[in-house]
C-alpha cells in the first residue's frame, strides 16, 4: 500500500537522478547507481529506490538491462507533428467496410499483439465490481430479467448521465437522454434522424472509420475536411465547403478524436456551433473519448455551446468502464423524438440489466477515481509509445501528440506502404490499422494508427521495434 509519505519519497529520489540525467550529469548510456548503493547513499530503503527508478523507466529517462542495472537512456529524436491534412473538396461515395473487417478479423486472432485496434487497458476494467454489481441487480430485480427494456432507457441511469453531463459544460435533464447500444449506435441513430441516403455528411479527416462504414451503410457521401492533428478540424475550410454545396450534417469529434487526438479550442467549438446552427445544419457530437482527455479539467464539449437543440452529443461507457457492456447514450437535442422512434425500430431497447448496473457503479462505484487512473495511465503509455517510435521508425517519420486517449497517429515517410507494412506485420502476429481505414478518399496510405492501450513491458517495446524495422523495410521511393 503506497503512503503519501512513500510517494513523496521515491518522487524525491527520482526527482534528483532526473536532475543529474538533464544537466549532462549522467550521460545517455552511463549506468545510474545500483539500487543499493543509492538505498545507502540517501538512507532510504531499497523498496523506496526501485519505486523511484521505475518511475524513471515510465518517464522514458532510464532503461533496465538484465542483470546488469539500470542506464540512461539514449538520446531522442523528437519527432515532428503531421501537418493539416489535405483531402479532397468534393463528397466522396464510402467503401471502406471490406479493409476495416478485414482488418478487424485479423486483429482477433489468437496470439495477436492488438496495436491495431483501439481496445482499453484490460486491467483497468473493474471487472469483479461490475460482476458483483450485476449479480446484485439480477438477484434483486429480477424484472431487468422478465421484462422488455424501452427507449429511451432507465430512469436512474438517465439521471446519472444527466449528473455527468456537467463534465462537459452541459446542463441535461434525465428526460432529454436515449440510452443505446453503444456510442456507435447513437451516431447511426442520429444520423438517420437528420439525413438519409445520398446526403452529404462533413467530418474530420482522418477520422474514425466507424463513422465512415455507419455513412456507407446509410448511402451517404462522405466529405473529408482539413484538420489540423492538435487543434482540429480547420472551420474555415468547414465553412467555405458549406457555402459550396448543401452539407446536410456534421460528424465531428470536437475533444479527443480518433484517430489524431485533436482537442478543438473552446472559442473554436462556440464559433462551430454558431457556424452550423446559422446555417440549419446539425451537429453530431461524438464525445466518446471526452473523459479520457489529459488536461486537469475534462473541456466543455460543443454542445455547451448549444443554444437552438442544433448539436446530438454521443457517448458510451465503453472505453472508460466496460467495453463489453455496451451501455451508451445520445443527447439529441431537438431530434429527440425521432431517435428515440428510431431506436425503437432498430432494435428496442438496451438490457435494463446492463442499465441499472451501469447506473449503480457510476452512482458509488468510484468512477472519478477510475477516470483519474486512466488518464494518468494513457498519458504515460501515449509517452512511452510515442519514444518507441522515435526510437525504432525510420528517418522523417512523424507522430502526433494527442490531447487524450490512447491512439497515436504515425505518418511514415511519403513512399511508405502502410498496406505492405500490416501484411507484413501480420505475418508476424502483430495486427496494425493502416491509414486507408481512416479516409473515404483512399488517403493515408504512408500512416497507421497505434494502439497505446497495450502495458508496457520489454515485449512491447520488442513489437514496436520490429514494426520500426518493417515500416523501413517497407519504404518504396517514388510511391506516394
Ligand atoms: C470515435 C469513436 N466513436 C465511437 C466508437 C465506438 O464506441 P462504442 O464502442 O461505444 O460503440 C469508437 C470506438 O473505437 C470511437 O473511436
Amino acid at each position: 500500500m503506497e503512503t503519501e509519505q512513500s510517494t513523496v519519497l521515491y518522487e524525491a529520489v527520482a526527482g534528483d537522478i532526473s536532475s543529474l540525467i538533464r544537466s549532462g550529469t549522467l550521460a545517455p548510456g552511463e549506468r545510474v547507481p545500483s539500487v543499493r548503493r543509492l538505498s545507502r547513499q540517501r538512507g532510504v530503503s531499497v523498496s523506496t529506490v526501485v519505486q523511484a527508478y521505475r518511475v524513471l523507466e515510465d518517464r522514458g529517462l532510464i532503461e533496465a538491462r538484465p542483470q546488469s542495472g539500470y542506464y540512461v537512456r539514449p538520446q531522442q529524436r523528437v519527432l515532428q507533428e503531421p501537418s493539416v491534412s489535405a483531402p479532397p473538396r468534393t463528397p466522396q461515395l464510402v467503401g471502406v467496410h471490406a479493409l476495416v473487417s478485414r482488418v478487424l478479423e485479423s486483429a482477433q486472432a489468437t496470439g495477436m499483439v492488438p496495436l491495431g485496434t483501439a481496445i482499453p487497458y484490460a486491467e483497468l476494467v473493474p471487472t469483479a465490481k461490475l460482476r458483483r454489481i450485476l449479480t446484485d441487480v439480477a438477484r434483486r430485480m429480477p424484472d431487468t430479467i422478465a421484462t422488455y427494456s424501452l427507449p429511451p432507457g432507465r430512469d436512474e441511469l438517465r439521471r446519472q448521465i444527466a449528473l455527468r453531463a456537467r463534465d462537459y459544460g452541459v446542463r441535461l435533464e434525465a428526460n432529454e437522454v436515449v440510452v443505446t447500444n453503444g456510442c456507435v449506435e447513437a451516431v447511426n441513430l442520429c444520423l438517420r434522424a437528420v439525413a438519409k441516403p445520398g446526403d452529404v455528411v462533413a467530418l474530420e479527416s482522418p477520422t474514425y472509420f466507424g463513422l465512415l462504414q455507419i455513412i456507407e451503410s446509410l448511402g451517404m457521401k462522405a466529405l473529408e475536411v482539413p484538420t489540423h492533428p492538435r487543434s482540429g478540424i480547420s472551420l474555415d475550410a468547414l465553412e467555405l465547403a458549406i457555402e459550396r454545396q448543401r452539407v446536410k450534417a456534421c460528424l465531428l469529434m470536437p475533444t479527443v478524436s480518433n484517430p489524431l487526438g485533436s482537442t478543438m479550442s473552446e472559442a473554436a467549438k462556440n464559433r462551430l456551433v454558431k457556424m452550423l446552427a446559422d446555417r440549419g445544419v446539425p451537429l453530431i457530437e461524438d464525445a466518446v473519448y471526452s473523459a479520457l482527455h489529459f488536461g486537469p479539467v475534462q473541456p466543455r464539449a460543443a454542445k455547451a455551446y448549444d443554444r437552438a437543440g442544433n448539436v446530438l452529443l454521443c457517448s458510451s461507457f465503453t472505453k472508460t468502464l466496460a467495453p463489453g457492456l455496451r451501455v451508451g447514450w445520445v443527447a439529441p437535442g431537438r431530434y429527440f423524438e425521432k431517435v428515440q422512434m428510431l431506436k425503437f425500430i432498430s432494435s428496442v431497447g438496451v438490457s435494463d440489466l446492463l442499465q441499472v448496473t451501469i447506473a449503480s457503479f457510476l452512482e458509488n462505484g468510484g468512477y472519478d477515481r477510475l477516470l483519474r487512473t486512466l488518464r494518468k495511465t494513457y498519458e504515460s503509455q501515449v509517452r512511452l509509445f510515442t519514444q518507441a517510435v522515435s526510437r525504432y521508425f525510420p528517418a522523417g517519420t512523424k507522430v502526433t501528440r494527442p490531447t487524450g486517449g490512447y491512439v497515436l497517429w504515425v505518418e511514415m515517410p511519403g513512399g511508405t506502404d502502410a498496406l505492405e507494412l500490416y501484411e507484413r506485420a501480420l505475418a508476424e502476429r502483430i495486427s496494425l490499422s493502416p491509414g486507408q481505414m481512416f479516409s473515404a478518399s483512399n488517403r493515408y496510405r504512408n500512416c497507421l494508427r497505434l494502439n497505446c492501450g497495450i502495458p508496457w513491458s520489454q515485449q512491447t517495446e520488442d513489437v514496436l521495434r520490429r514494426v520500426g524495422e518493417l515500416a523501413a523495410e517497407c519504404v518504396r521511393p517514388g510511391f506516394s
